[in-house]
């Protein structure tokens, strides 16, 4: 993982070694690398320069302010999923002209409101959204841009749960509906069909997907009568967790590139992963380590499934570093959390140095899908966000406390 690696013996994200970090803050906390977040970002852009595509940063991966903010800065714009996503995009000062919004459940409210801020463009996904999304924009006296998004039915070889592009799953529209659409303008007179949007999944590790899906989105456009003006491809860049191969942005870029650059195509790429998965880290403490009664040995550690869910729900494999490295003899631990159920894991059977309770371990990997997927289960206050940049620490998000666990409760007044 690039910015966070061993030095002199401890674990630093840059210079900074974690070892002062967590005197400072308390665990579980993440913590990103400003620099990290950057060279991801601008890997991306070096490969698809030829095609100069709009990158739309997507929001779901890590949708804190100041992540959201130095991205906007650098020029990206974002991929949204919600009304709530729109209000944070929005609030980081990203134009709406860099703002395309996704999602098979838009509600009337979500569309009315993002109509007003004039986004680039909706991505829709069905024909009863089209029909909503057109009925308000002719409330509205506007002409909405939409891109129809497009179920391609192309497998990409990544979890099930986070597998979009095959035709069994809720995602976009098949190609007869969507080319019934595009030779039916006149019966969506509000809004413009400017473009097409495709997502296959996401964390997918081979070129070989995205190629076969561009090629049936080029062959639908090539043998119909439609002319888009922009081509988005969604996101789905994967990274390396663990010990697998996963294709550099050189190598999408070789794959994509050519098939796009002669066409008179805008392009718009969504990564989320791929700019924050390997740009932060969850960092917990080993409360107990504790041998259960067939000699397993659990290291329970003070965050939870709660903090980083993807262990649990996808089985997801993030490395796991002790903050000081030694050399000790490996053991085998089960890395727990203290919540109350047993899908509670970051790592089963893991192979680690001797681990000691009161020590420091890192939670690979974590800066994409992790504080966004967090919750407050067993009344459990999320974490913190640590920013690393310039050589210094910053929060960029408090750690809730037990006041934010109630905020909003009422206990009703004949209970009183
Ligand atoms: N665009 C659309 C329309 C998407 O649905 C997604 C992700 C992305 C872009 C960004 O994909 P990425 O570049 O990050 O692969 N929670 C799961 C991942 C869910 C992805 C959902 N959609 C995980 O932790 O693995």
């Amino acid at each position: 993982m690039r910015e966070f690696n061993y030095k002199n013996g401890t674990l630093c994200c840059g210079d900074i070694s974690l070892t002062e970090v967590v005197k400072e803050y308390p665990t579980p906390v993440y913590l990103y690398s400003y620099d990290a977040i950057m060279w991801h970002f601008r890997k991306i852009q070096e490969a698809f320069k030829e095609v100069d595509p709009l990158i739309c940063f997507s929001m779901k991966s890590n949708s804190n302010l100041s992540i959201c903010k130095a991205l906007v800065n650098a020029g990206a714009g974002l991929d949204i999923v919600s009304g709530g996503e729109l209000y944070k995009a929005l609030k980081v000062g990203c134009s709406p002209k860099k703002i395309v919004y996704a999602s098979v459940g838009k509600t009337e409210e979500e569309v009315k409101i993002a109509v007003g801020k004039g986004i680039l463009f909706f991505n829709v996904e069905s024909l009863p959204e089209l029909i909503m999304i057109d009925t308000i924009a002719g409330r509205l006296k506007k002409k909405v841009k939409v891109a129809l998004r497009i179920n391609p039915d192309v497998k990409a070889d990544t979890h099930d749960y986070i597998t979009t592009g095959t035709k069994e799953k809720k995602f976009g529209i098949d190609f007869k509906t969507a080319e019934d659409i595009f030779d039916n303008p006149n019966k969506y007179p509000h809004v413009l069909l400017k473009g097409i949007h495709v997502h296959i999944g996401s964390q997918i590790t081979d070129t070989a997907p995205f190629s076969t899906c561009i090629r049936k989105i080029l062959d639908f456009v090539d043998n119909s009568n439609i002319e888009i003006e922009w081509l988005n491809l969604g996101g789905g860049f994967g990274i390396v967790y663990g010990d697998e191969k996963a294709a550099t942005a050189e190598e999408f870029a070789k794959a994509i590139v050519p098939l796009v650059k002669n066409r008179s195509l805008k392009l718009i790429l969504e990564p989320g992963r791929f700019i924050m998965g390997n740009s932060g880290i969850l960092v917990s403490k080993v409360i107990y380590v504790k041998i259960g009664s067939t000699g397993k040995k659990f290291a329970i550690v003070d965050a939870g499934m709660n903090d980083l869910l993807r262990p649990s729900l996808y089985n997801a494999y993030h490395k796991i570093l002790p903050i000081v490295e030694r050399q000790s003899k490996k053991e085998k631990y089960d890395i727990v959390g203290p919540i109350c159920e047993s899908g509670d894991y970051f790592a089963l059977d893991r192979e680690l140095p001797e681990l000691i309770a009161g020590e420091y371990i890192a939670v690979m990997s974590a800066g994409a899908y992790g504080f966004t997927m967090a919750s407050n289960y067993n009344s459990r206050p999320r974490p913190a966000e640590l920013l690393a940049a310039n050589g210094e620490i910053r929060v960029i998000r408090s750690a809730e406390t037990y006041r934010d666990l109630i905020r909003g409760e009422k206990i009703l007044k004949e209970m009183k």
